[in-house]
């Protein structure tokens, strides 16, 4: 896969944490004591970079990682996967969506964790590799996550599975409770409701691959999250007590942007490094 972008630049993660928070700019402004012009230019993308680590601090964010990422000094090491995962990046109106495969490279038995906007590279994939896709996952049911739900699930017979919070418009789709468990072999799948972004969002934490892996969905991006107006703390909460307590070689796999590492995120997410 290309080398992707971020998802998120730093006024991006300005405006989603003020956005979640409910603080006016007004309100902002005054607490981080910085002009009502200096924020608004910071909000548009201005790169000022005391005034983007005073506002960080009222927000809650890391200012150190902020300025970083307003840098553009840092981008995740890549972890190498030598088998039994794929990851695929689609073109959905404005921007891209990854979606995944994980398999047991012995059996050839896997799942695919999302669609994409088109599911054809992963099923390329699948045919190249004569993998039987078992369980089609879904993080959540964002349009662009789950464009091509009926050609992916009728081109593997596959089982659809979401989570209980977040129904499935899809003729003969399951749901799962919080911390059921799958297994393909020697692979192990449990699911965690990291939700905020959407009702029902999942993680799903893979063991058994090279890599401890969690398939995040848009609960975390590398250096940012997904936003929520209304259930920010719930999302930055469950990001905290479910995700950020894997091991810190656990590799992320998110909804957007770069995969990236627990422990690299914990150093550069300006979300966690407070
Ligand atoms: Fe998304």
């Amino acid at each position: 896969m290309a080398r992707l972008p971020l998802e998120d630049n730093f006024n991006d993660v300005i405006n989603k944490t003020q956005r979640g928070l409910k603080i006016s700019d007004e309100d902002l402004a005054k607490r981080a004591e910085v002009t009502v012009e200096d924020l608004a230019a910071v909000k548009g993308g201005k790169p000022l970079f005391a005034v983007i680590r005073r506002v960080a601090r009222h927000l809650h964010l890391g200012p150190d990682a902020l300025e970083i990422l307003a840098k553009k000094e840092w981008y995740p090491e890549q972890p190498n996967f030598p088998t039994g995962f794929a990851a695929f990046n689609t073109p959905f109106e404005d921007m891209t969506v990854n979606s995944y495969l994980a398999w047991d490279s012995r059996s050839k038995i896997g799942a695919a964790f999302d669609t994409g906007a088109n599911c054809d590279a992963m099923l390329d994939t699948i045919n190249a590799e004569k993998i039987k896709i078992q369980y089609l996952f879904i993080t959540h049911t964002h349009d662009d996550h789950i464009a091509d739900l009926k050609k992916l699930a009728e081109g593997t017979k596959a089982e659809v599975w979401a989570s209980e919070k977040e129904p499935v418009d899809y003729p003969g789709a399951r749901t799962f409770k919080e911390n059921a468990h799958f297994h393909i072999g020697p692979i192990a799948i449990k699911t965690l409701f990291t939700w905020g972004h959407s009702p029902g969002m999942t993680t799903y934490f893979i063991t058994g691959l090279s890599w401890p892996l969690a398939i995040v969905g848009d609960s975390i991006f590398s250096s940012s999250m997904g936003g929520s107006p209304t259930h920010y703390a719930d999302q930055l909460r469950n990001n905290k007590e479910k995700i950020l307590t894997l091991p810190n070689d656990t590799v992320l796999a998110c909804g957007h942007g770069p995969l990236t590492t627990l422990g690299q995120e914990k150093r550069h997410n300006p979300f966690f490094t407070r």
